[in-house]
């Protein structure tokens, strides 16, 4: 059975013969290895062009500023994993890594898009406000949270946003959605009624759109980031095993709302 198209397959990416392993273009063996840092790579392997230095500095600073946030979800899920199938790091990680998406550690993908919507309409001539009042209303109206704002723990803004903006402020970065995000920080109380302030789901968006990242490729930057960080909690549950007293914890005030058998004793 067939299913689309008929088409060559076909990768700009990489190629190999029995000598010479070629990606994007260049000799992985002579002119890479030794040669690139692991996040000047990435961002070539991505686009197939080094990032200039303001770009590598804010790459590498979005990178490290979301690989570890201590027992989040994330972790939590992979520390248990791990715990019932110690010899599967790689099912451990990758249970660590399915939940990034819109709640927590993959919003950055969505403020992505937030930003750009909000900066197409400033493309016809609206100011930033203007501009974040207006796509803001519709979230409102479609029920959707705003994307990148409000924090369970950092309710003033996230220490990592500040971070972040001084890296892209310091290398010389495009500042242009940092200012969008900004405005959508002013904005927001009018509309929504509360102070949502920036997370560090809104920051890497702001910096990487300015750096001139992939909208398409900003859930990779999470997702890349936080395998580092579950790698180091996986080591550290071989010699600290935390994963069944994680899953105890869960289960201690669990309480059966359905119903029983009339001679089922608890
Ligand atoms: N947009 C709209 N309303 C929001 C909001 C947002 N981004 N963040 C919080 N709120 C509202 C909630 O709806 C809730 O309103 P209610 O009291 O009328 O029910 C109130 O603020 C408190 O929300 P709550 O979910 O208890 O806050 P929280 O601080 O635990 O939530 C998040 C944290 C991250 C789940 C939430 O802020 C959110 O969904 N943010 C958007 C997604 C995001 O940026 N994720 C990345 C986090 S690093």
């Amino acid at each position: 059975m067939k299913i689309g198209k008929v088409i060559q397959p076909s990768s700009a990416i990489c190629t190999s013969n029995e000598e010479t392993i070629i990606v994007r273009g260049s000799d992985l063996c002579n002119d890479i290895i030794g040669k690139m840092s692991f996040t000047e790579y990435f961002y070539f392997l991505l686009t197939g062009e080094k990032p200039n230095q303001a770009t590598l500095e804010v790459v590498n600073a979005t990178l490290i500023s979301i690989a570890e946030h201590g027992f989040v979800p994330s972790v939590q899920a992979a520390r248990m994993t791990f715990a019932a199938s110690p010899e599967a790091l790689q099912g451990a990680v990758a249970a660590g890594l399915l939940g990034c998406g819109s709640v927590i550690l993959g919003a950055s993908a969505n403020a992505g898009e937030f930003f750009t919507d909000i900066r197409n309409l400033m493309l016809k001539g609206h100011s930033a406000e203007q501009a974040a009042t207006e796509i803001i209303k519709q979230y409102r109206i479609e029920m959707k949270a705003i994307p990148g704002y409000g924090h369970p723990l950092h309710k003033e803004r996230d220490p990592r946003v500040t971070a972040l903006f001084k890296v892209a402020e310091n290398a010389g970065s495009n500042l242009e959605f940092i200012a969008i995000a900004d405005a959508v920080e002013r904005v927001i109380p009018e509309i929504v009624g509360k102070q949502l302030k920036l997370n560090v789901s809104a920051a890497i968006p702001a910096v990487l759109l300015g750096a001139g990242f992939p909208l398409k490729a900003l859930r990779g930057i999470p997702i890349l980031a936080r395998c580092a960080g579950l790698i180091a909690h996986l080591y550290e549950e071989q010699e600290q095993p935390v994963g069944f007293a994680l899953s105890y914890q869960a289960t201690r005030e669990y309480q059966y709302t359905g119903t029983v058998p009339e001679n089922f004793k608890s």
